[in-house]
């Protein structure tokens, strides 16, 4: 069965990893790892690679960066191509960024098989790029494979037949479990001479928070709040970076005595300050889930998110960006919620994706 495993972005390649590994251990699957090249920096991509022991694409389509239209379209010309001379018994698609939506219209329209992997998550925010993605995709996909019941319940609500929907669990706990091992020893807060526990982490990406400078401004006054109470590592993405000098705001947030900006980091150095941190400050999906699994506070930093789970079951909330240092001060006095019982987190979805994709064909 030939099978091609697509990624495009930073938040793809820890989706694919534990599945790539997976797939390599049965004899009936014939893996190809195509890379669209949304990003392709070393830090948000080859990074990721080397991490994960992931070896070179077989496929680069190298789109790079562009408008929300410029990168599908991108996409979807150039996957096409590639569609047409291997024609694959199986597409797989993960996430939502655009290059999910792009491989997946690229195949369907060529009537092939498309699974999509952490489908029918809702944010019900279709002023999300990836909301649209989302809805889009799990549109057409033939194979749902979803998360968690909330996503089970999305779909059936969009008139989805439940022979399309697996559900299969969370594909990035499967990726922090295979990784462990490298995270754990890693220790990555002692460059920063910080103490495990002893200080927190920030990520913040989403065009709604850092592409108008009233929004990105509050962003940045309330992180300047935040290094008052507790020490902040700030791992910066390049689109909030360009932009916090835009408008212009990186020298007065960089130069707080208590705030730490860095580079983008790879998943094992970020992960392992993950491990350490007290708390996340973020606006990302995964950060949400990974937090939660771990047991770590995370004040997130949107109105929706389409990963309710995180906030009934984890120790997520959706923090006003204004109510976050009152936030961060509860959670050092010790009030915040524990985790319960994630269903399916559990490291054997790369396992039962596997054995859905090969289900569905013999
Ligand atoms: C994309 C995804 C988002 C995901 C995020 C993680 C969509 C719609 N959005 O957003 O869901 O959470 O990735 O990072 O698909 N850039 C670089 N180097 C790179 C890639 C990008 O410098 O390797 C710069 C580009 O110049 C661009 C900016 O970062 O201006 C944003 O990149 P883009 O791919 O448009 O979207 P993200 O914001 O990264």
């Amino acid at each position: 069965m030939k099978i091609h495993l697509t990624a495009g972005a930073r938040p793809n390649f820890m989706k694919i990893a534990p599945l790539y590994r997976e797939l390599k251990k049965h004899s009936w699957a014939e893996v190809r790892l195509i890379h669209t090249g949304q990003h392709y920096d070393q830090a948000m991509s080859q990074a990721f690679f080397q991490d994960f022991g992931l070896s070179a694409p077989d496929i680069n389509l190298a789109v790079g960066s562009g408008s929300q239209a410029e990168q599908t379209a991108g996409v979807l010309v150039a996957y096409e191509k590639i569609l047409l001379a291997d024609r694959p018994d199986w597409v797989v698609v993960v996430g939502d960024v655009n290059s999910t939506l792009a491989c997946t219209l690229a195949a369907k329209k060529l009537n092939l098989r498309v699974a999509h992997l952490e489908a029918g998550l809702r944010s019900f925010d279709r002023e999300m790029p990836e909301e649209i993605n989302r809805l889009l995709t799990d549109a057409i996909a033939d194979l749902l494979l979803t998360p968690s019941p909330d996503a089970d319940l999305n779909l059936q609500r969009e008139g989805v037949a439940p022979a399309r929907i697996v559900r299969v669990g969370n594909i990035m706990i499967d990726c922090l479990l295979m990784m462990t091992p490298q995270i754990e020893p890693l220790r990555a807060w002692r460059d920063f001479n910080l103490e495990k526990g002893g200080y927190a982490l920030a990520t913040l990406h989403r065009p709604s928070n850092v592409d108008f400078p009233d929004a990105l401004r509050a962003a940045a006054a309330e992180l300047a709040r935040v290094q008052e109470i507790i020490p902040l590592i700030f791992p910066v993405h390049p689109r909030t970076r360009k932009k916090l000098m835009e408008f212009g705001l990186w020298d007065a947030l960089a130069g707080r005595p208590n705030l730490v900006p860095t580079e983008p980091l790879g998943y094992i150095q970020f992960m392992s300050l993950v491990f350490g941190s007290k708390l996340l400050i973020t606006d990302s999906g995964g950060i949400q889930e990974e937090t939660s699994w771990l047991d770590i506070p995370c004040l997130t930093w949107r109105n929706s998110t389409e990963r309710p789970i995180t906030t009934t079951h984890g120790t997520n909330e959706l923090t006003p960006i204004g109510e976050t240092a009152a936030a961060v001060r509860r959670i050092l006095a010790g009030a915040w919620k524990k985790r319960g019982v994630l269903e399916l987190w559990d490291g054997q979805t790369a396992a039962r994706t596997a054995a859905a994709l090969h289900d569905q064909i013999f």
